[in-house]
């Protein structure tokens, strides 16, 4: 029973490999374990998710857009439009449903290319270096935002 709309986790392109994608830098930890991981945190929490993954940055959109009706709030790794994408960060920005931003290493911490992001402006918050288990802490924290807004819209009404 959930009594939020669903966490949409949203994932960019290449996470499909993970498992064997430069695993000293990802982990072991495939997409589908990912997943399993955030469907347990989430039911943990009383709360349901919708879990994504695309290699194209328009269909990234379409998926963020979609949240903006459907979602309580967002996880997205938005893999290397991070680093790239001012679409991604309009979309976040157009949607009235709060973000986490999560990555599995430490962007900040590698090439200076990867300093920047596109997302952390529009995210509630970031949550970076923990692997596999930075999901966990995003989903939980995602769950939190989406309680937090709807009981501010509940006092409100
Ligand atoms: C990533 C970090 C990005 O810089 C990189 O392009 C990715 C994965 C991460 O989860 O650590 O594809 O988002």
């Amino acid at each position: 029973m959930s009594d939020i709309k669903p966490v949409h986790v949203l994932n960019g392109p290449n996470l499909n490999l993970l498992g064997t994608r430069e695993p000293a830098v990802y982990g072991r930890a495939t997409l589908a374990d990912i997943e399993a991981l955030c469907r347990e945190t989430a039911g943990r929490l009383g709360a349901v998710i919708v879990f994504e993954q695309t290699n194209h940055e328009g269909v990234l959109i379409d998926w963020i857009q979609r949240a903006g009706r459907e979602a309580g709030a967002i996880v997205i790794n938005p893999a290397a439009y991070t680093h790239t994408s001012i679409a991604l960060l309009d979309a976040l920005k157009g949607v009235d449903v709060p973000a986490v931003e999560v990555h599995l290493s430490q962007p900040a911490a590698r090439e200076p290319f990867r300093a920047a992001s596109y997302a952390a402006p529009a995210a509630a918050g970031s949550i970076a270096g923990f692997g596999a288990m930075g999901y966990a802490l995003a989903v939980e924290a995602a769950v939190r935002l989406a309680r937090a807004r709807m009981a501010e819209r509940e006092k409100g009404s």
